[in-house]
């Protein structure tokens, strides 16, 4: 038996997974005290049930604690395991240490979840420097592709696009769009100085100039990969991209500067909860949430 629980912002994707799976929906409470403490509540019962969470780790340092007191109150509660369904994995980027003394946060927060969870489902994951999430996972993680469903959306809403990664690590998913759309592609280079300092090669698009461009990346975060990328297509008179972002962590005001840098549109799964969400991705997900129950992994702590 399985018991589907939601943190806040995912209720409707926890709602789709249980009816899909038909399995139950648990009921939770979780807030924040007026000091900044959380409470968390378990209102359903759990014994000797997997147990599964839905919480995206967007501002992981706001949900971590929340999600740790989750699953050690269900362990006290008797849930057999506990498996987190995390949209999007937050600590990805930082998977290497580029000056002495830095964390690499990418594998420390790895062995901090692997202990609190038994295992893991997210979607595209930024995975770079590792290939696969069982190089720092200790817990069985699946890492599901958005892929298919870009390409869908490509093919519904844009009629002679060509598809531009702004990286090599974009490569991944434009790559396999591209084919999936039956579109052109091609991959720019990127140098990333700091945060907010990234400088993206130029597009050779001279003989696309009849068609849309469609910027795909994994993240969207500050967007200044983006920004840079339509400010390119713009010069060379290119039309208006869309872009797409898997996941649109839209730092601060960073959906409105790239709108006004010359976006025409941009869309994202709703892997974070946004306005521009337009691609779900509670389908690719139920299905692999359905493989972990039927593996039936428990706890080995
Ligand atoms: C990094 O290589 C990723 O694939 C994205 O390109 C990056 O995270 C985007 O970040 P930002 O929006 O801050 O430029």
């Amino acid at each position: 038996m399985a018991i589907i629980f939601s943190f806040p912002g995912f209720e409707s994707i926890a709602s789709h997974i249980a009816s899909d799976l038909k399995i139950t929906r648990g009921d939770m409470e979780i807030r924040h005290f007026p000091d900044g403490e959380t409470y968390v509540r378990l209102n359903s019962p759990v014994e000797g049930q997997q147990v599964i969470i839905i919480c995206g780790l967007d501002k992981p340092d706001q949900k971590i604690m929340g999600l740790m007191f989750f699953a050690q109150v269900a362990r006290k509660m008797g849930a057999k395991s506990i498996g987190l369904v995390a949209p999007y994995l937050g600590y990805m980027r930082q998977d290497k240490r580029f000056h002495d003394g830095e964390a690499i946060t990418a594998d420390i927060f790895a062995g901090f979840l692997s202990q609190i969870v038994d295992w893991l489902v997210t979607i595209d994951p930024h995975l770079h420097r590792h290939e696969k999430l069982s190089e720092i996972y200790t817990i069985p993680a699946a890492a599901i592709h958005a892929s298919d469903h870009i390409a869908d959306w490509v093919k519904s809403n844009i009629a002679r696009p060509v598809l531009i990664g702004p990286d090599a690590e974009s490569s991944q998913w434009v790559s396999e769009a591209a084919k999936k759309a039956g579109a052109p592609f091609m991959v720019l280079s990127k140098i990333r100085r700091g945060d907010r300092d990234v400088a993206v090669s130029l597009p050779d698009v001279a003989t696309y100039h009849d068609h849309t461009p469609v910027l795909i990346d994994d993240i969207i975060s500050t967007a200044h990969t983006m920004i840079e990328t339509v400010v390119h297509l713009r010069a060379l008179s290119m039309r208006p991209p869309t872009c797409i972002g898997v996941h649109g962590i839209f730092a601060g005001d960073a959906y409105d500067r790239l709108m006004s840098a010359g976006a025409h549109r941009i869309v994202t799964s709703n892997s974070i909860p946004h306005k521009s969400n337009d691609i779900a991705i509670e389908d690719i997900l139920a299905t692999a949430v359905s493989a972990m129950i039927k593996n039936n992994h428990s706890h080995k702590g």
